[in-house]
């Protein structure tokens, strides 16, 4: 090879060049791998939930709903804070199988259209959103307007040492009411909708039944 010594096969002005080009990339990379970790780190970190108390057993029964107040977003004061509406389980129509998670029903307040606040109106049993007309039925269920999916809901427990009642992390359901990782407001999922849009990578990892 031209330029080389008897039976080298790389020149040394190529082999400077390599090495010259090898540290400036291990150099670029210092710089760009810790920016890049930074930036992207938090799409990849799990949201932490909490078990906030909402009350006794007493305050709740299976006829009508409670509002509650609770935070949803932690450490930013009130913008923070969510309505959960919560009931007792009636077995004679919360039919998706019980656990030790949904003794309470407990429904966000966020419309599964663009994600307004419903309101519970008692006299008529229905959850109604004021921005595009959104209707749901007791359970929370879609009975009219654009809604795509059921209200979302919230884990519920009882704290045996406080004697409260617990609420815990959002998931979304499907019209069979299955719980999902939580989704955003405009997402369906039923059918192929669970796979057209999956779950946020920062999202929670939900409570087993
Ligand atoms: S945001 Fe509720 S119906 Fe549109």
């Amino acid at each position: 090879m031209p330029g080389a010594f008897e039976g080298e096969t790389v020149t040394r002005r190529n082999f400077m060049n390599l090495v010259a080009q090898g540290s400036g990339a291990v150099a670029a990379m210092a710089f760009t791998l810790p920016a890049l970790g930074f930036a992207l780190g938090p799409l990849f970190s799990r949201e932490p939930f909490n078990w906030q108390p909402i009350g006794p057993p007493s305050d709740f029964t299976e006829t009508t709903y409670v509002t509650k107040v609770i935070t949803i977003v932690q450490g930013i004061g009130e913008a923070g804070n969510s309505i959960a509406y919560v009931r007792n389980r009636d077995p004679a129509i919360d039919t998706e199988p019980e656990d030790q998670y949904n003794h309470w029903v407990a429904l966000s307040s966020r419309c599964m259209h663009l994600g307004c606040p419903v309101r519970f109106v008692a006299a008529a049993e229905r959850f109604i959103c004021p921005c595009h007309g959104g209707v749901y039925d007791f359970r929370g269920m879609v009975v009219g307007g654009p809604p795509v999916r059921p209200l979302d809901r919230f884990y519920t427990r009882y704290n045996q040492a406080s004697g409260l009642v617990e609420i815990g992390p959002r998931y979304s359901v499907n019209f069979e009411l299955q719980r999902f990782s939580p989704r955003d407001p405009g997402q369906p999922l039923n059918g192929i909708g669970q796979f057209l849009y999956p779950a946020r990578f920062d999202t929670s990892i939900l409570p087993k039944s």
